[in-house]
């Protein structure tokens, strides 16, 4: 029989330690405010599925994106994608930290698989946040979302065909 094990001993510091890239409580409390902002400019007289997004850059910047949808249904743009865009698009962003979603339903709604591909070039350790109306929120790191996702040394690897 195995003697029963000491006690693990903590200190109060430990528990308060988070990872260097962690955003905040404050960054999460203005990216969540962020993408419920953004929530309501969203474009969505299709689907009626409103979406905000707010990503986190590594100059501590916010950049705020909602879904965007089209007539022809397949150039609608997602929110947490023109989030991104945004960030590039203003000041050249190739490392984003965190990404908030909010969606006004009952309960979270993670990333589709085109988002989380398109995140991961930026950011494949992200924090992922996602809120909606009700108490519950999911949160992850985005490469538990993505596993082996498809990154630029696979483009490498290629062999040339003759
Ligand atoms: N949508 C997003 O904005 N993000 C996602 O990750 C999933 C889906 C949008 C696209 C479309 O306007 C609506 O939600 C319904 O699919």
């Amino acid at each position: 029989m195995q003697p029963p094990s000491a006690p693990i001993k903590t200190k109060d510091e430990d528990l308060m330690v988070t990872a260097p890239d962690e955003p905040s409580a404050k960054q999460w409390a203005q990216l969540e405010h962020m993408a419920r902002a953004a929530a309501q400019r969203a474009y969505a007289p299709y689907s009626r599925f409103v979406v905000g997004a707010a990503v986190l850059a590594d100059n501590g910047n916010i950049y705020p994106g909602c879904n965007v949808e089209n007539a022809s249904y397949g150039l609608t743009t997602c929110a947490e994608r023109n989030a991104l865009t945004s960030a590039r698009s203003q000041h050249g962003i190739t490392n984003i930290l965190a990404v908030c979603i909010y969606t006004p339903t009952s309960h979270p709604t993670a990333p589709c698989g085109a988002c989380r591909q398109v995140l991961n070039e930026f950011g494949p350790n992200m924090r992922v946040r996602a809120i909606c109306d009700g108490p519950e929120r999911l949160d992850a790191i985005l490469s538990e979302l993505l596993p082996e996702a498809f990154v630029p040394h696979h483009l490498a690897s290629s062999v040339p065909r003759s």
